[in-house]
């Protein structure tokens, strides 16, 4: 795009997300600490493969101090991007420190749920392994900023899936109830991008959509270059979520994008057009309606 500036999202398109998510954020606490009783723990009760996908978790999640850096490096406050700017880059950052805090709690729980259930014999020993992971040179890529909210639409629809489909399948209480637990964030850490996502397509119209399609694209989780034996790891930590797909996320942005023609009927055929050309990329059919991974998790009380 040739002029970065108008595609970003002005503070009156932001702030209502930002302040709606911080509303039902600040009252949407667990503890990662008293959640994970050593008591009550079962660990006989976990697979091999599922001690693994908790590893895998880790690991991604691990990583929220550099995709918070990437953030604040694309979003700054500061003199060189004047006033305006830094206004709604200000505004961000009130979404920014507490998706950080969430996501930062998910790393350290299941960090914590590793040693205290054994899968790790030693929290030194994990800390350093996550830290040579974490100095890995790491870029999101893409250089708009709908492309970076994009991405992270996916990366949270995924990682929702990803924890309800594992928390069905694992039988020992104390995990299932964290997968519970950080499923519930997931969803509602995609509720905001979905909502910074109408955003732009209500602010700027028809000229984002090619950029929307780039991401759908492109589409791979993080870490899928630098984290050793990723292709391997990633299919099996997928078999120990029966009813995840890498590519669900790609089949919701499409659905999603499709829903949106009948708010915005003067869109509606392109944002039909990029919701097919999704699909056809990426060889996928449309989801059906009626799937359980189409709707959020609740945002409060038990997941259905
Ligand atoms: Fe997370
Ligand atoms: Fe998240």
């Amino acid at each position: 795009m040739d002029n970065q500036q108008t595609l970003d999202l002005p503070i009156k398109f932001l702030r209502p997300l930002v302040t709606q998510y911080n509303q039902i954020a600040d009252s949407a606490n667990w503890n990662r600490f008293t959640s994970i009783p050593s008591e009550g723990l079962d660990p006989e009760s976990l697979s091999a493969g599922q001690k693994e996908a908790v590893a895998f978790c880790t690991f991604i999640e691990d990583h929220t101090p550099r995709y918070i850096e990437d953030y604040r490096k694309r979003f700054p406050i500061g003199e060189e991007v004047g006033i305006d700017r830094s206004l709604s880059n200000r505004e961000l950052f009130h979404f920014l420190v507490r998706w950080g805090v969430e996501e930062d709690r998910h790393a350290q729980a299941l960090a914590i749920y590793q040693v205290r259930s054994g899968i790790v014999r030693d929290q030194e020993a994990l800390e350093e392994e996550l830290i040579r992971e974490n100095i890995k040179e790491f870029q999101l890529g893409f250089s708009e900023p709908v492309q970076v909210f994009t991405y992270t639409f996916l990366q949270e629809k995924a990682t929702q899936i990803y924890y309800q489909c594992l928390s069905r399948a694992v039988k020992e209480p104390v995990l299932k109830a964290l997968l519970l637990n950080l499923a519930k964030d997931e969803s509602r850490h995609f509720s905001f991008f979905t909502g910074v996502l109408d955003a732009f397509v209500s602010c700027h119209g028809k000229r984002v959509l090619p950029l929307i399609q780039e991401v759908a694209g492109n589409y791979r989780m993080p870490l899928f270059s630098t984290l050793p034996d990723y292709a391997r790891r990633a299919i099996r930590m997928g078999r120990e979520a029966p009813g995840y797909s890498r590519k669900m996320p790609l089949q919701i942005l499409s659905s999603h994008l499709e829903s949106l023609s009948v708010q915005m009927p003067e869109l509606a055929r392109d944002l039909k057009k990029t919701s097919r050309e999704i699909l056809r990329e990426n060889n996928l059919e449309v989801l059906p309606h009626a799937s359980p991974m189409f709707h959020h998790v609740a945002m409060h009380g038990a997941h259905s």
